[in-house]
């Protein structure tokens, strides 16, 4: 069964008020599909939690940086969290508010730096003490001051696929928690450094948040102690993370109560809270479309071959990921046991793996259900497959907010 907001009327797959096969009929497929409404109201379950607590919700642009997407969330007064300096300029291109950007990320590079100080992003969240000398030396040219937080490793399992988990002491990610408080006094040597908070990001889909109030109250004993020593700790960024439901049996975290529930534990601590969501925003929002190109019986099993593949999504392939197949038209009887596979010339180049599923023929569209985050952008043109086109839906419309990439483009540059 698809999630909200994808659903049948009278057995035709729905996003808002648009039929899903008239998109993939005139957009063709493979095309990812967004919901407007979906994206917007997502964002404000995490805004509005917060009430009068003094916040920011910095969306992580990772999980899907289109530009008609990063305005929409502009407009809602999102912040954003990047990781490049690519990310920076689709944000200011979106019209998204530099002040209102954090950069985090391990390997932060020169001309990334710079980049972001010149445009005035609110902070940086950084993972080496060799960062924090390379930051104060390109303000102290620019004769800015940068605001910065560590980036601690709390030693929390997130308990989510090892790929996707950050949070642990042989991860690369961030810096030890027992070590940080000496990394904060010699950061207090740098002139042109104001080291005014703290982040922490465990991992990706997260749907126990048990392991996030574990490391927040590791973040905010942290920040008791840096206080004491005289580092006047203003914000706390507690990252991304909260899962959404791929699997019908899986459930989503309330993301109100999650937020509710931090705000309560840092009263009276005087902090500005900070988050970086990308997958529940727009997790969701996102489908991918795709058409029924062959089924092909083979001795133990049969295939469903599909004209989207591994360079379109490729998180069943790199995560074992798993994503809801449904049809868009349900009017077929009964149900048969496939693998869903893409053309590419890989065995790694599977949707689903023995499962049950609508007794579809070629021709039908399929919905790969939840592909908003990290879906496209993680796209590419592995076999010279052009890249899909993506479509927002707001109500009864929809309108291209990215063209499907042509065999020109393929050969562009080389
Ligand atoms: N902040 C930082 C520092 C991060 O590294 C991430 C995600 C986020 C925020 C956003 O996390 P979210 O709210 O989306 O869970 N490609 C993988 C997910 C990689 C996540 C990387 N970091 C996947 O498809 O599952």
């Amino acid at each position: 069964m698809p999630f909200p907001p994808y659903s049948y009327r009278d057995r035709n797959l729905y996003v808002e008020d648009v039929d899903l096969e008239s998109i993939a009929r005139s957009a063709g497929t493979p095309v990812y599909v967004y919901s407007a409404t979906a994206i917007r109201e997502r964002f404000r379950l995490y805004n509005d939690a917060f009430g009068d607590v003094p916040h920011e919700v910095f969306y992580a642009v990772k999980a899907n940086s289109n530009l008609s997407v990063l305005r929409l969330l502009a407009a809602e007064g999102a912040g954003f969290d990047i990781v490049s300096g690519g990310e920076l300029y689709r944000v200011l291109r979106a019209g998204g508010d530099p002040a209102k950007v954090v950069f985090s990320g391990v390997g932060k590079t020169r001309d990334e730096v710079e980049y972001a100080l010149t445009s005035g992003i609110h902070s940086f969240n950084c993972e080496s003490e060799a960062e924090l000398a390379l930051i104060d030396s390109i303000a102290a040219r620019l004769g800015v001051t940068a605001r910065i937080a560590m980036r601690v490793n709390p030693h929390v399992d997130a308990q989510t696929h090892p790929y996707i988990s950050t949070g642990l002491r042989d991860h690369k990610f961030g810096i030890d928690i027992a070590a940080v408080e000496d990394v904060y006094a010699r950061a207090a040597g740098f002139t042109h450094l104001v080291a005014e908070g703290v982040s922490c990001h465990i991992g990706s889909q997260l749907l126990d948040t048990a392991p996030l109030k574990d490391a927040l109250d590791a973040v905010l004993a942290l920040t008791g102690r840096l206080r004491a020593k005289g580092v006047p700790i203003r914000h706390l960024d507690l990252g991304g993370g909260l899962g959404v439901p791929y699997k019908p049996d899986q459930r989503e975290p309330d993301i109100a109560a999650h937020i509710r529930a931090v705000c309560a534990r840092c009263a009276g601590h005087d902090l500005k809270l900070m988050m970086e969501p990308g997958r529940s925003i727009v997790g969701p929002a996102g489908a991918l479309l795709t058409r029924v190109l062959y089924r092909k019986p083979a001795e133990s099993k049969e295939f469903v071959v599909v004209d989207a593949a591994m360079n379109d999504l490729i998180r069943p392939a790199l995560y074992q990921a798993f994503h809801e197949i449904v049809p868009l038209r349900a009017h077929m009887p009964g149900t048969f046991t496939a693998d869903v596979v893409g053309p590419v010339c890989e065995t790694g180049d599977f949707f689903a793996r023995d499962r049950e599923m609508a007794n579809v023929l070629p021709g039908d569209f399929l919905a790969l259900c939840t592909a908003g985050a990290y879906g496209f952008v993680l796209a590419s043109n592995y076999n010279s497959r052009p890249r899909p086109a993506e479509v927002l839906v707001e109500g009864a419309s929809w309108k291209f907010i990215r063209t499907r990439e042509t065999l020109e483009d393929l050969v562009r540059g080389e």
